[in-house]
């Protein structure tokens, strides 16, 4: 079998909810040109589990998220692949996949309230007699007060309380899928470790199956069972979690070398030299190569293939062998 980052027959026996294939998002700024914004996606999300999405900012992260059921911004087409849910799952946006942001004011209203939103995305069959299950959502998302927050407006809350409102919001079309795009980065670290406590609740409550986009391997760490690591708009290692403790990519060993607390305290701080290419001006070759430290020339002219380091493990470089470096 030809080695790829979908990591399809992991964990057999795990129900798969949605699996994606080639995924490929295009942004047209006109009708001459097309620029790739993310290419080549694969990802199975299961129940149960998390997945995260990991890599620097503009690498195409949110804009895969958003290919899975969102709308995408003006311009942008998912044009390449497939995405399959399993049987049974209605895909149906705020059904079968539910989305919470780092700022919820991408999903609550100011000018209704806390009852007024979550009301409008129950299903159509639960907002007859509805009281009870507003009330038993907000007491998912840890409110003591029920009824007072129902009543309450979005700028009435914290933000710490904004977020809970929107996992509310989310759970209440009784999704299957929950991405996470940065739900904690806007939040002080106490509230961040409360909100990311609850995340992990209500997902083994319900049985979710989550996508979490973060810029933080310390709450990959704590969080996923899978990683994926994007690149300018590609997936360029993927598998297990715990594949952060040993990554072979050039690119996510210098994320890890750019982040002190993995590192020992005397470590200097390196970044990675240099930025993500914005769209259009991606290098051919391995779009990463002119910031690694170990490219070659065939990087320079060739797009990489993938290696499988074992059944899980997945890397897209062609400056190392799946035994390290070659
Ligand atoms: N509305 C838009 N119009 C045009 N280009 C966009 C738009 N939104 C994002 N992009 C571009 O698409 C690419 C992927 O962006 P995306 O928002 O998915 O990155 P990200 O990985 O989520 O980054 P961040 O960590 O900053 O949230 C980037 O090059 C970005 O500049
Ligand atoms: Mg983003």
């Amino acid at each position: 079998m030809k080695a790829t980052h979908s990591n399809e027959d992991v964990k057999a026996g795990t129900d798969v909810v949605l699996t994606v294939t080639n995924l490929g998002v295009g942004f047209f700024p006109d009708s001459a040109r097309r620029y790739d914004v993310v290419r080549g996606v694969h990802l199975t999300l299961r129940a149960g589990q998390t997945t995260a999405l990991v890599g620097e900012s503009g690498c195409g992260k949110s804009i895969t998220a958003a290919a899975l059921g969102g709308p995408l911004p003006r311009g942008m087409v998912q044009d390449e692949g497939e995405i399959r849910w399993a049987a049974g799952v209605e895909s149906r946006p705020g059904r079968g996949l539910a989305y919470v942001f780092q700022d919820p004011g991408e999903c609550l209203n100011p000018v209704f309230t806390i009852r007024n939103q979550i009301h409008e995305v129950l299903p159509t069959e639960e907002r007859g007699n509805a009281e009870e299950r507003l009330v038993e959502l907000m007491r998912q998302v840890g409110f003591a007060e029920p009824a007072r927050v129902l009543a309450s407006y979005p700028h009435q809350l914290s933000g710490g309380m904004q977020q809970r409102a929107m996992l509310a919001m989310a759970l209440a079309g009784r999704p299957r899928v929950l991405v996470a795009d940065e739900p904690t980065t806007a939040l002080d670290v106490t509230v961040q470790a409360q909100i990311l406590q609850l995340l992990k609740d209500l997902q083994r409550q319900e049985n979710l199956a989550m996508l979490l986009i973060t810029h933080n391997l310390g709450v990959v760490a704590a969080m996923a069972d899978y990683v994926h690591v994007m690149y300018a708009g590609q997936i360029v290692e993927a598998g297990p979690a715990s594949l952060l403790q040993a990554p072979r990519h050039p690119y996510v060993q210098g994320l890890l070398r750019a982040l002190p607390r993995l590192r020992g305290p005397r470590q200097k701080l390196q970044g990675i030299e240099g930025s993500v290419p914005p769209l259009g001006q991606r290098p051919a070759g391995c779009r990463f190569h002119p910031r690694c430290p170990v490219a070659r020339d065939i990087c320079r002219q060739r797009e990489p293939e993938w290696k499988a380091v074992d059944d899980q493990h997945a890397v897209a470089c062609r400056a190392i062998g799946a035994d390290g470096w070659e």
